[in-house]
């Protein structure tokens, strides 16, 4: 059973989604962030301005090589981990990548005021939102399918995301 790795922008639904996805599949759901959280016993937030994002990514792209080793898994991916061509590739290596995208309005409505998203501590977080999905567009399109979730419910998602994946898991 190859993996399922989603990608996409903060808001997009990766972990409601992962979640049901999991669920429908029988898979183990594993949250990148979540983990990470979990191993350090701090929260993302406190990595970012403690030890700062450079540590972060390193974290982040040891345990997305890590999880390319195992199988049966959905796995969550924070949003800027595609920037890092290693991260695509043991998404690659591990199973299929999808991509999730929404509007910036949709996004800004589920995470424009997260006190657990730094990049988004911003005197205007929807041009933010902006700027960074511009820069990060050519990243999130190395996926192998992509998903636009702005007028879907995460079990429409989860259900088009089995009918793409159907034959390659
Ligand atoms: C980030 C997205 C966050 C988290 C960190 C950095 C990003 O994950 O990994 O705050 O660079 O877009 P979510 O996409 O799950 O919010």
């Amino acid at each position: 059973m190859r993996n399922i790795t989603l990608v996409g922008f903060m808001g997009t639904g990766k972990t409601t989604v992962g979640r049901i996805l999991a669920k429908r599949l029988g898979y183990r759901f594993i949250d990148v962030d979540g983990e990470i959280e979990r191993e350090q016993g701090v929260s993302i937030s406190h990595i970012f301005s403690e030890l700062g994002e450079t540590y972060f990514r390193m974290l982040e792209r040891d345990f997305i090589k890590a999880l390319s080793f195992r199988e049966g898994l959905v796995i969550s991916a924070g949003g800027g981990a595609v920037i890092d061509e290693r991260n695509i590739q043991s998404m690659k290596l591990g199973g299929v990548v999808i991509c999730l995208t929404a509007s910036p309005d949709v996004i800004m409505k589920r995470v424009g005021n997260s006190s657990n998203r730094p990049l988004l501590k911003a005197p205007d977080p929807m041009s933010r939102i902006i700027e960074l999905m511009g820069a990060r567009e050519q990243f999130y399109r190395k996926a192998d399918f992509t998903v636009d979730t702005t007028a879907m419910t995460p079990e429409d998602v989860a259900e088009e995301i089995i009918r793409l994946t159907a034959g390659k898991i």
